[in-house]
């Protein structure tokens, strides 16, 4: 019984770390970390600063979703961020979610 609910509180923790997991490796995998990075400035903005700017605004996640996959310039500065149409919709969905989370 004891090992039992061992079992269950470390299947349930492993459980609620998933979806974070899963969501940062999509960043790594469509290569956004080529221009971004958490806490450093790199080509684009980090997404420490990019949580600070969007985290009262309700509109965020779907201006992030539109701009993330169309690409875009002049809310950072003049650098340009490229369309990822390697990027769904769904996939610009959970990203958002994660840097809105962190
Ligand atoms: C070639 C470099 C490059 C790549 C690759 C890139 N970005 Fe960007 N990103 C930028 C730049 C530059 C900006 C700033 C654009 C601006 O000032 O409007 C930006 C801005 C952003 C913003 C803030 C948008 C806003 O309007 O405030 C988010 C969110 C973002 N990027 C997410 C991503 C994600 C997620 C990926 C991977 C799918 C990615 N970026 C890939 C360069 C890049």
């Amino acid at each position: 019984m004891q090992i039992l609910l061992k079992w269950l509180v470390v299947a349930g923790l492993a459980g609620a770390a998933a979806p974070a997991q899963a969501d940062y490796d999509l960043v790594v995998k469509k290569n956004c970390l080529a221009c971004h990075s958490l806490d450093k400035r790199k080509y684009g903005p980090n997404f420490t600063e990019i949580l600070a700017k969007y985290a009262n605004d309700k509109t965020a996640t779907q201006k992030l979703v539109k701009k993330i996959r169309k690409g875009g310039t002049g809310v950072w500065g003049n650098d340009v961020m490229p369309p990822q149409p390697q990027v769904s919709e769904a996939e610009a969905k959970a990203i958002v979610k994660y840097l809105l989370s962190l």
